[in-house]
């Protein structure tokens, strides 16, 4: 089958590699339909995550129809269609009984590498490094899908590909964002980035009742997409100070939450930025938590600051006292995307949101290399790109 598979810092290729194969009972091979290309995958793409090996396939936003299961699975057939989150859950240890699906505790077969690196192990991830599992990914002709039996979604009839897919991640992903704010009525919202997470966020905010959304970018098509969601807008390059700004517009105390969209690879300008661009390149700190620091600085006091945005290791100039002084309280972490499928998916059933918006850019998975590019580039207004096998 072809695969995209990573070779380096931006060598993406397609290649011809074995087809998956069944290696579990709760196993299913799934005929990959549509594709998309995350945000976390430019991580990736970018270099800055340990663990990748030349050959390694990539993709974790992934839908398809079952062509094999495993003699466990009794929940699918052949010829279902779903949706697979982009962690692997089996569904009945410890946290996957709580619902921390992206913790499960059955589901990184490497997890004394990542407790070198986190103290404690996540769960699996598909196609992402191998300090979550090192699993294939569904960037792919055919996938895998390891506890098919608990993790994958039927995809209702009616609905495209391109409208069910997103349930993977970034549609629940921005969601749980947005939940993570507990937001009351009168909320104010501020959402650091416009990419895909942070546009599911802008919209999830306003469906868990948020009266405001401030969405912070500079990327003009990205605010334009976000003032369509109904989110005031704010270009950080236009404005002398973030922070006196949001003041400015929230009656001087601040947004009630504060959504960090951006994670490790933020831009910005002036020292702070330099700092970061630096030691993130002399390997002294692994992420530019730009972002970061101003949602906690901007949060009105004993708000909430949530952060789907992914970090992989150290940063620095992390203004604690101000979080630890103003009783904020942080929310974090891998999308628990199981959690959410069914009532997302309804949502999308009722016509609540239809997550397709977000793409701009359909391409072939032949194309992927060049799929990388202009997504990492933004170029050609790119917001989201979805490749079809
Ligand atoms: N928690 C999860 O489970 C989960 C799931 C999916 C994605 N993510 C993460 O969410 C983040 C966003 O993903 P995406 O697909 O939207 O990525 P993206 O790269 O398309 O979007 C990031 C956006 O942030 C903007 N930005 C950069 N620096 C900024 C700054 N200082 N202030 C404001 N905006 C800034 C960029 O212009 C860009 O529009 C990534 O870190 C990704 O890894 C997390
Ligand atoms: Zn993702
Ligand atoms: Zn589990």
């Amino acid at each position: 089958m072809k695969a995209t598979c990573w070779y380096g810092k931006h060598d993406m290729r397609v290649v011809d590699v074995p087809d998956p194969k069944i290696l579990n009972p709760r196993d299913a091979i799934v005929k990959v339909t549509l594709t998309a290309i995350c945000g976390s995958d430019l991580h990736l793409y970018n270099g800055f995550v340990p663990t990748l090996e030349k050959g390694d396939i990539l993709g974790h936003e992934f839908m398809g129809e079952v062509v094999e299961i495993g003699s466990a699975v009794k929940n699918l057939k052949v010829g279902d269609r779903i949706v697979v989150p982009f962690c692997i859950s089996c569904g009945a240890c410890f946290f996957c009984q709580k619902g921390l699906f992206s913790l499960c505790e059955n589901s990184n077969p490497n997890a004394p590498e990542a407790e070198l690196m986190w103290g404690h192990s996540p769960a699996g991830l598909f196609g992402y490094s191998h300090l979550t599992g090192g699993y294939a990914g569904g960037q792919a002709q055919y996938v895998r899908v390891p506890f098919a039996d608990f993790g994958p979604i039927k995809v209702p009839e009616g609905l495209t590909d391109e409208q069910a897919l997103f349930v993977s991640d970034i549609f629940p992903t921005g969601y749980m964002a947005a939940e993570n704010c507990n937001i009351q009525p009168g909320d104010t919202v501020a959402v650091w980035g416009c990419g895909p997470v942070g546009q599911m966020a802008i919209r999830s905010a306003f469906m868990l009742g948020a009266e405001r959304v401030i969405a912070i970018d500079k990327v003009p098509e990205r605010l334009r997409m976000a003032e369509e969601g109904g989110a005031e807008t704010l270009d950080y390059e236009d404005v002398d100070s973030l922070m006196e700004e949001l003041k400015y517009r929230t009656g001087g105390r601040g947004p009630d939450s504060c959504i960090d969209a951006v994670g490790m690879e933020a831009n910005g300008h002036g020292v702070q930025y330099r700092y970061d661009r630096v030691k993130q390149a002399m390997m002294l700190e692994t992420d530019r938590p730009i972002a970061l620091r101003e949602a906690f600085l901007a949060c009105r006091n004993g708000g909430t600051v949530s952060v789907p945005g992914v970090y992989g290791g150290f940063i620095d100039k992390i203004p604690f006292g101000s979080v630890m002084n103003r009783a904020i309280t942080i929310k974090t972490g891998q999308t628990h995307v199981q959690r959410y499928t069914r009532p997302l998916m309804e949502r999308i059933q009722s016509g609540d949101i239809d997550p397709s918006f977000v793409i701009t850019h359909r391409l072939k998975l032949e194309d992927a290399p060049e799929a990388y590019e202009i997504f990492k580039n933004k170029e050609d207004e790119c917001i989201k790109v979805v490749l079809t096998p």
